[in-house]
């Protein structure tokens, strides 16, 4: 179940006899790599103990929309933004009514209302329920509206009748959330992403850096796999671990990330550059550490290859992504820096002072994206990294496909101005 490695779930459970089932789903979550958190609401609460899914999921168990302690710690909207998908295991009768509806009066309908990942239900209740005409009606009036429906099976209920209300087996549960993962949107694809920040040696114990944590390319990198390309991540020092089904390829300098990416970049077909690399790097490398005299030190600096302007003057016909990270004037620097590097689309996030409004971009779990490409663009707001990642990743696909069926109209850069939505 590699489609689950990393991914953060929120399991919501509700009040049905095979609550105490979701226990063993919430195992098996976590035995397939995923990150959970429960959500459990007050019915659910009435067959299981919250005690069983906190020991199980490692994570205290999220109850109640209106306590302000829970609310300070991670609330209703921060694990909305939180999770990758939405699994709720089991789906009560009432629930699946209350989410048609659009109610956000307990914890785990508020925070599906507020999210817009990918959401699952798992049905489980008396068979003559789940043949309701009323039942049958919202669970019709959820899937169109895109929600996963898994199950129910057939066969003997507690209630002592046999038919339609079973949840189904943990396994077939997995399967069914592994494949909201499964976009096949690049399958065929060759995709190279730079990621974090690189290092510019002084001598032999410094650098020169930057606070870049590669959250990003590498969140990329995951859902470039996903979405089922060939994904080479060429990696600055960073500690993140390595997405599965990703070529890593590790490195230290920006020369060495050029040098790095010119030697893989034959067959790939999407370029993104989401490495913060160094703009200068010292002239001269200090071969024994320098001391220091009490006086002041001048570090002479001259500039590092620019990967991505070289990699799109060299090779036109690729398509090529980059990132602008600004204190200020975002939209202005990110239009001309498309334009100048003769970019096909540019990611554009706030960092430093201004990054607050955004919840900061370097290390932090979330951002926010201005994106745009040639004669358009889109606005992605706050969300979980990965989350943004595969929203970005969407969009990409989207433009690569008209590149590809057009490849004459791309040549013409010119300024725009996203849409707004
Ligand atoms: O000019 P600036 O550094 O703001 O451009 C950012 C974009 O260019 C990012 O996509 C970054 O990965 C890429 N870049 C690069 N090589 C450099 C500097 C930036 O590929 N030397």
């Amino acid at each position: 179940m590699e489609k689950l490695v990393n991914k953060q779930i929120v399991l919501g459970v509700t009040g049905s006899i095979a609550a105490y089932k979701a226990a063993e789903l919430v195992r098996r979550l976590r035995d397939a790599g995923a990150e959970v958190r429960v959500v459990m609401t007050q019915g659910a609460t009435e067959f299981v103990s919250p005690m069983t899914f906190q020991a199980l999921s490692g994570h205290p168990v999220h109850l109640t929309l209106l306590d302000t302690d829970a609310e300070a710690g991670m609330g209703h909207i921060e694990l909305a933004r939180w999770a990758d998908a939405i699994l709720v295991a089991p789906a009560s009768a009432d629930f699946i009514a209350r989410l048609t509806h659009g109610r956000a009066d307990d914890l785990l309908s508020a925070v599906c209302l507020a999210s817009d990942v990918p959401l699952a239900l798992a049905p489980a209740m008396n068979n003559k329920m789940w043949h309701n005409p009323a039942t049958q009606d919202n669970v019709q009036r959820l899937a169109s509206r895109g929600v996963l429906m898994l199950g129910p099976d057939e066969g003997g209920q507690a209630c002592g009748e046999t038919g339609a209300g079973r949840l189904q087996a943990p396994e077939e549960l997995l399967a069914g959330l592994a494949e909201l993962f499964e976009s096949g949107l690049l399958s065929g694809k060759t995709v190279m992403i730079t990621a974090g920040p690189t290092r510019e040696t002084i001598d032999p114990v410094r650098y020169l850096s930057n606070r870049s944590s590669g959250k990003m390319g590498f969140a990329i990198a995951t859902a470039a796999a996903e979405a089922g390309a060939r994904v080479i991540l060429v990696a600055g020092p960073v500690a993140q671990t390595t997405p599965s089904h990703v070529q890593r390829l590790d490195v230290e300098s920006a020369q060495e990330m050029f040098d790095t990416v010119l030697a893989n970049i034959n067959g790939v077909d999407i370029f993104i550059g989401a490495a913060a690399v160094a703009d200068y790097r010292p002239v001269q490398v200090a071969t024994a550490k320098i001391k220091k005299d009490g006086g002041s030190l001048r570090l002479e600096l001259e500039p590092t290859p620019d990967i991505l302007a070289e990699i799109k003057a060299r090779y036109p016909g690729l398509f090529c992504v980059g990132f602008a990270a600004e204190t200020h004037d975002l939209q202005t620097f990110a239009q001309e820096k498309r334009y100048r590097k003769g970019m096909d689309m540019i990611a554009a996030n706030w960092v430093g002072p201004a990054a607050t409004e955004t919840d900061g971009a370097f290390g932090s779990e979330t951002n926010a994206l201005l994106v745009y490409w040639e004669g358009g663009g889109v606005e992605l707001p706050v969300a979980a990294k990965s989350h943004l990642a595969r929203q970005l990743l969407m969009h990409i696909a989207q433009q690569y496909e008209q590149h590809a069926a057009h490849p004459a109209e791309q040549k013409v850069v010119s300024l725009t101005t996203p849409d707004r939505h």
